[in-house]
């Protein structure tokens, strides 16, 4: 296996779909504690469309281009590095990465797999970690709810909403969950929201306090700087709300930026202030996982939890649209439309 042939999607500069072309090189050599995989089917997020425009931070901080983005992949362990004690070659894994998983082979740390729950196809647990750790790092670790709170997540029929929703009933937590499009209800309601709102046909604001009078106690946002504000203003007290990213500052149906938009976007982005915080008991929290593997025992600590309540049924993977490895710019073409519901898997 180490040394055939391999094939990884590159982008060699920010742009739109022209940008993603497929490579083919040599399957690296796992390291010493690393382990080689061979990919069955690779994660889409969102993030992976704004490292193809160049507006991913992290992918600059920690990659730069040219890049292969993905964070996320299935497939059956390949070779393993010295030292490598709990794998076996021929285990089915699912794995995190920080960037490079939009390849049929790659090497990761030991740590950083985790065993393919027997219940999940590969495309199932390739869309499986991104979106169920992003939502149980907000939700569980900063969120922290005892019970009983009610919570507001926005695109909530999406990858990270979707697991937010569940999450939040599996916590006891009365979800409240908007979405961007009617043909998206129907999911939320499924994973166990009390309460939809779809934005394209009524007041997104006005039924958010219909819902929840006294305000909310967790606001999931990353719509940036369209929602914020409000999101703010319609916190419980006490009350959190956590930031996890900007989609909205990018338009829909388009696969470049608006720099005017942009520009327009970041100057509205609200500033919190820390004395308001305070006297009326509201926080303002952000996160990026990407930032977090320096911290890989919290991931361990959610991918155990989150495994637990699979295997008991407490949680269901999200549906899943496959494309092939070949058709990834329909991928990122599918998931900037701002349509999609569930995730979208790469099947190599
Ligand atoms: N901080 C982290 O560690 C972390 C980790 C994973 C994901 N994220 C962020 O979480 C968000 C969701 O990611 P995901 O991969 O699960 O995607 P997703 O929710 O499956 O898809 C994106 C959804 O966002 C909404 N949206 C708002 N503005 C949009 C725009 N301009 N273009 C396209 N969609 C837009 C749409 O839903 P509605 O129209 O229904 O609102 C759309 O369906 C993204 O902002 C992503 O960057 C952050």
């Amino acid at each position: 296996m180490i040394g055939s042939a391999m094939r990884r999607i590159m982008i060699h500069g920010p742009g739109g779909h022209e940008r993603l072309v497929i490579e083919e090189s040599q399957a690296p050599e796992p390291g010493p504690g690393e382990v080689l995989i061979e990919a069955e089917a690779i994660g889409v997020n969102y993030a992976d469309c704004m490292v193809r425009m160049g507006l991913y931070k992290s992918a600059k901080d920690h990659v730069g281009w040219p890049i292969c983005p993905g964070f996320e992949v299935a497939g059956k362990v390949a070779a393993l590095g010295e030292g490598v004690a709990d794998l076996r070659v021929g285990d089915p894994v699912v794995a995190v990465t920080r960037f490079f998983g939009y390849s049929t082979h790659l090497v990761v740390p030991e740590n950083q797999a985790f065993p393919l729950p027997s219940s999940l196809t590969s495309g199932q647990a390739a869309g499986f970690p991104c979106v169920f750790l992003t939502a149980y790092y907000a939700l569980r670790m900063l969120g922290n709810p005892r019970g009983g709170e009610t919570m507001l997540v926005h695109s909530a029929a999406g990858g990270v909403g979707g697991a937010l929703v569940q999450l939040g009933k599996v916590s006891g937590c009365r979800v409240v969950g908007v979405v961007g499009a009617a043909h998206k209800r129907d999911l939320v309601r499924e994973h166990g929201a009390s309460e939809v709102i779809d934005k394209s046909s009524e007041d997104l604001w006005a039924a958010a306090e219909r819902h929840a009078p006294d305000g909310y106690h967790l606001i999931f946002d990353a719509n940036g700087a369209v929602t914020l504000r409000q999101s703010y203003d319609h916190l419980a007290a006490p009350g959190k709300l956590i930031v996890f990213g900007f989609a909205g500052m990018l338009p829909k149906g388009r696969d470049r930026p608006n720099r005017l938009k942009l520009l327009y976007d970041w100057l509205r982005t609200p500033r919190f202030d820390p004395l308001h915080m305070t006297n009326n008991n509201r926080g303002v929290l952000g996160f990026n996982l990407s930032y977090l593997f320096a911290e890989i025992g919290l991931f361990h600590e959610a991918m155990a939890e989150l495994l637990g309540w699979l295997e008991e049924g407490k949680i269901e993977p999200l549906p899943t649209r496959t494309f092939p490895f070949e058709d990834v710019a329909e991928a990122h073409r599918a998931i900037e439309s701002g349509q999609t519901v569930g995730k979208l898997v790469l099947k190599v």
